[in-house]
């Protein structure tokens, strides 16, 4: 493997706006860059080439249709599905053919579609499976419980005995513990009911004040677009239209016909 196709540094899309003290004068560098990006499952493309490029700091939304490639598109970044060409740039560095475990410790987590826990362990369980990236586990249980003490009175139970909302919680606790500089999130709302979405999404924004980028594919475009500082919306492969959220809102309903009220 040659240099241009490994992950990069452990920090690597660690941002040094990161921390509650740094400067947040300084103009935000891009921490993901994408471009000309293609893939697909075999004979069939289902990304056509997207170009984006997502600003270190604040949510970056991703809109669009059922079938429109947000997953496949969140899949590729992540290094779990494999691009078919094009480049990817993680805070200045290629990572076009990196493994997803090299990603992970450089400071990319991934919530998937669906839950992001293991239902059969328990809560703590859970927690520790993420100690091969660095941390103890006392140290990770002890932030996280202060962080998310709903987590803290669940912790010897059974993640998937836990109601929808806490098991989103804790896949987003289980990632905040791995100290990630760029978070992707697909589909966090599914299944749940709008008021969970929205205390949710309000942990997301917190989690984004605190430093970390975060990229979230949404179906609840008002919710995810009244805390973004950018969207796209991506229908059929393609970014159709890409700006501010207040932007992308008024546009949202002639550029494709999908559940665009929450
Ligand atoms: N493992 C797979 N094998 C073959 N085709 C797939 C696979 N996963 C997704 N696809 C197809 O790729 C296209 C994009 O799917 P993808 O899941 O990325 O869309 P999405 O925007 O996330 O949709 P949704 O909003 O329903 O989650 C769809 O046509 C889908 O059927
Ligand atoms: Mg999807």
């Amino acid at each position: 493997m040659s240099s241009s196709m490994t992950a990069p540094s452990p920090n690597g899309v660690r941002q040094p706006g990161q921390t509650e003290s740094a400067d947040r004068t300084l103009d935000p560098q891009p921490i993901l860059e994408l471009r000309g990006l293609r893939a697909g499952y075999g004979a069939i493309e289902v990304l056509h080439g997207i170009d984006l490029t997502v600003l270190a700091g604040g949510i970056f939304a991703v809109l669009g249709p059922n079938g429109a490639g947000k997953s496949t598109l969140l899949k590729v970044i992540a290094g779990l599905h494999p691009a078919s060409s094009g480049t990817i740039t993680m805070a200045g560095r290629e990572v076009n053919r990196a493994r997803p475990d090299d990603l992970a410790r450089s400071g990319l987590c991934l919530i998937p579609e669906g839950r992001g826990v293991f239902p059969n362990l328990t809560v703590e369980e859970n927690l520790r499976l993420i100690t091969h990236l660095g941390a103890r586990a006392s140290e990770i249980e002890e932030r996280t419980y202060a962080q998310f003490p709903q987590l803290a009175d669940r912790r010897k139970q059974l993640a998937g005995t836990m109601s929808g909302g806490e098991q989103q919680m804790l896949a987003l606790a289980r990632c905040v513990a791995t100290d990630p500089g760029l978070l992707l999130i697909d589909e966090l709302s599914m299944g749940l009911a709008p008021r969970i979405v929205e205390t949710l999404y309000e942990l997301v924004a917190e989690i984004a004040r605190s430093g970390v980028t975060v990229i979230a594919v949404e179906q609840f475009a008002r919710t995810i677009l009244g805390i973004a500082s950018s969207a796209v919306v991506i229908t059929t492969g393609r970014v159709v239209m890409a700006g501010r959220p207040d932007q992308v809102e008024s546009e949202l309903s002639g550029l494709y016909l999908g559940n665009v009220a929450d």
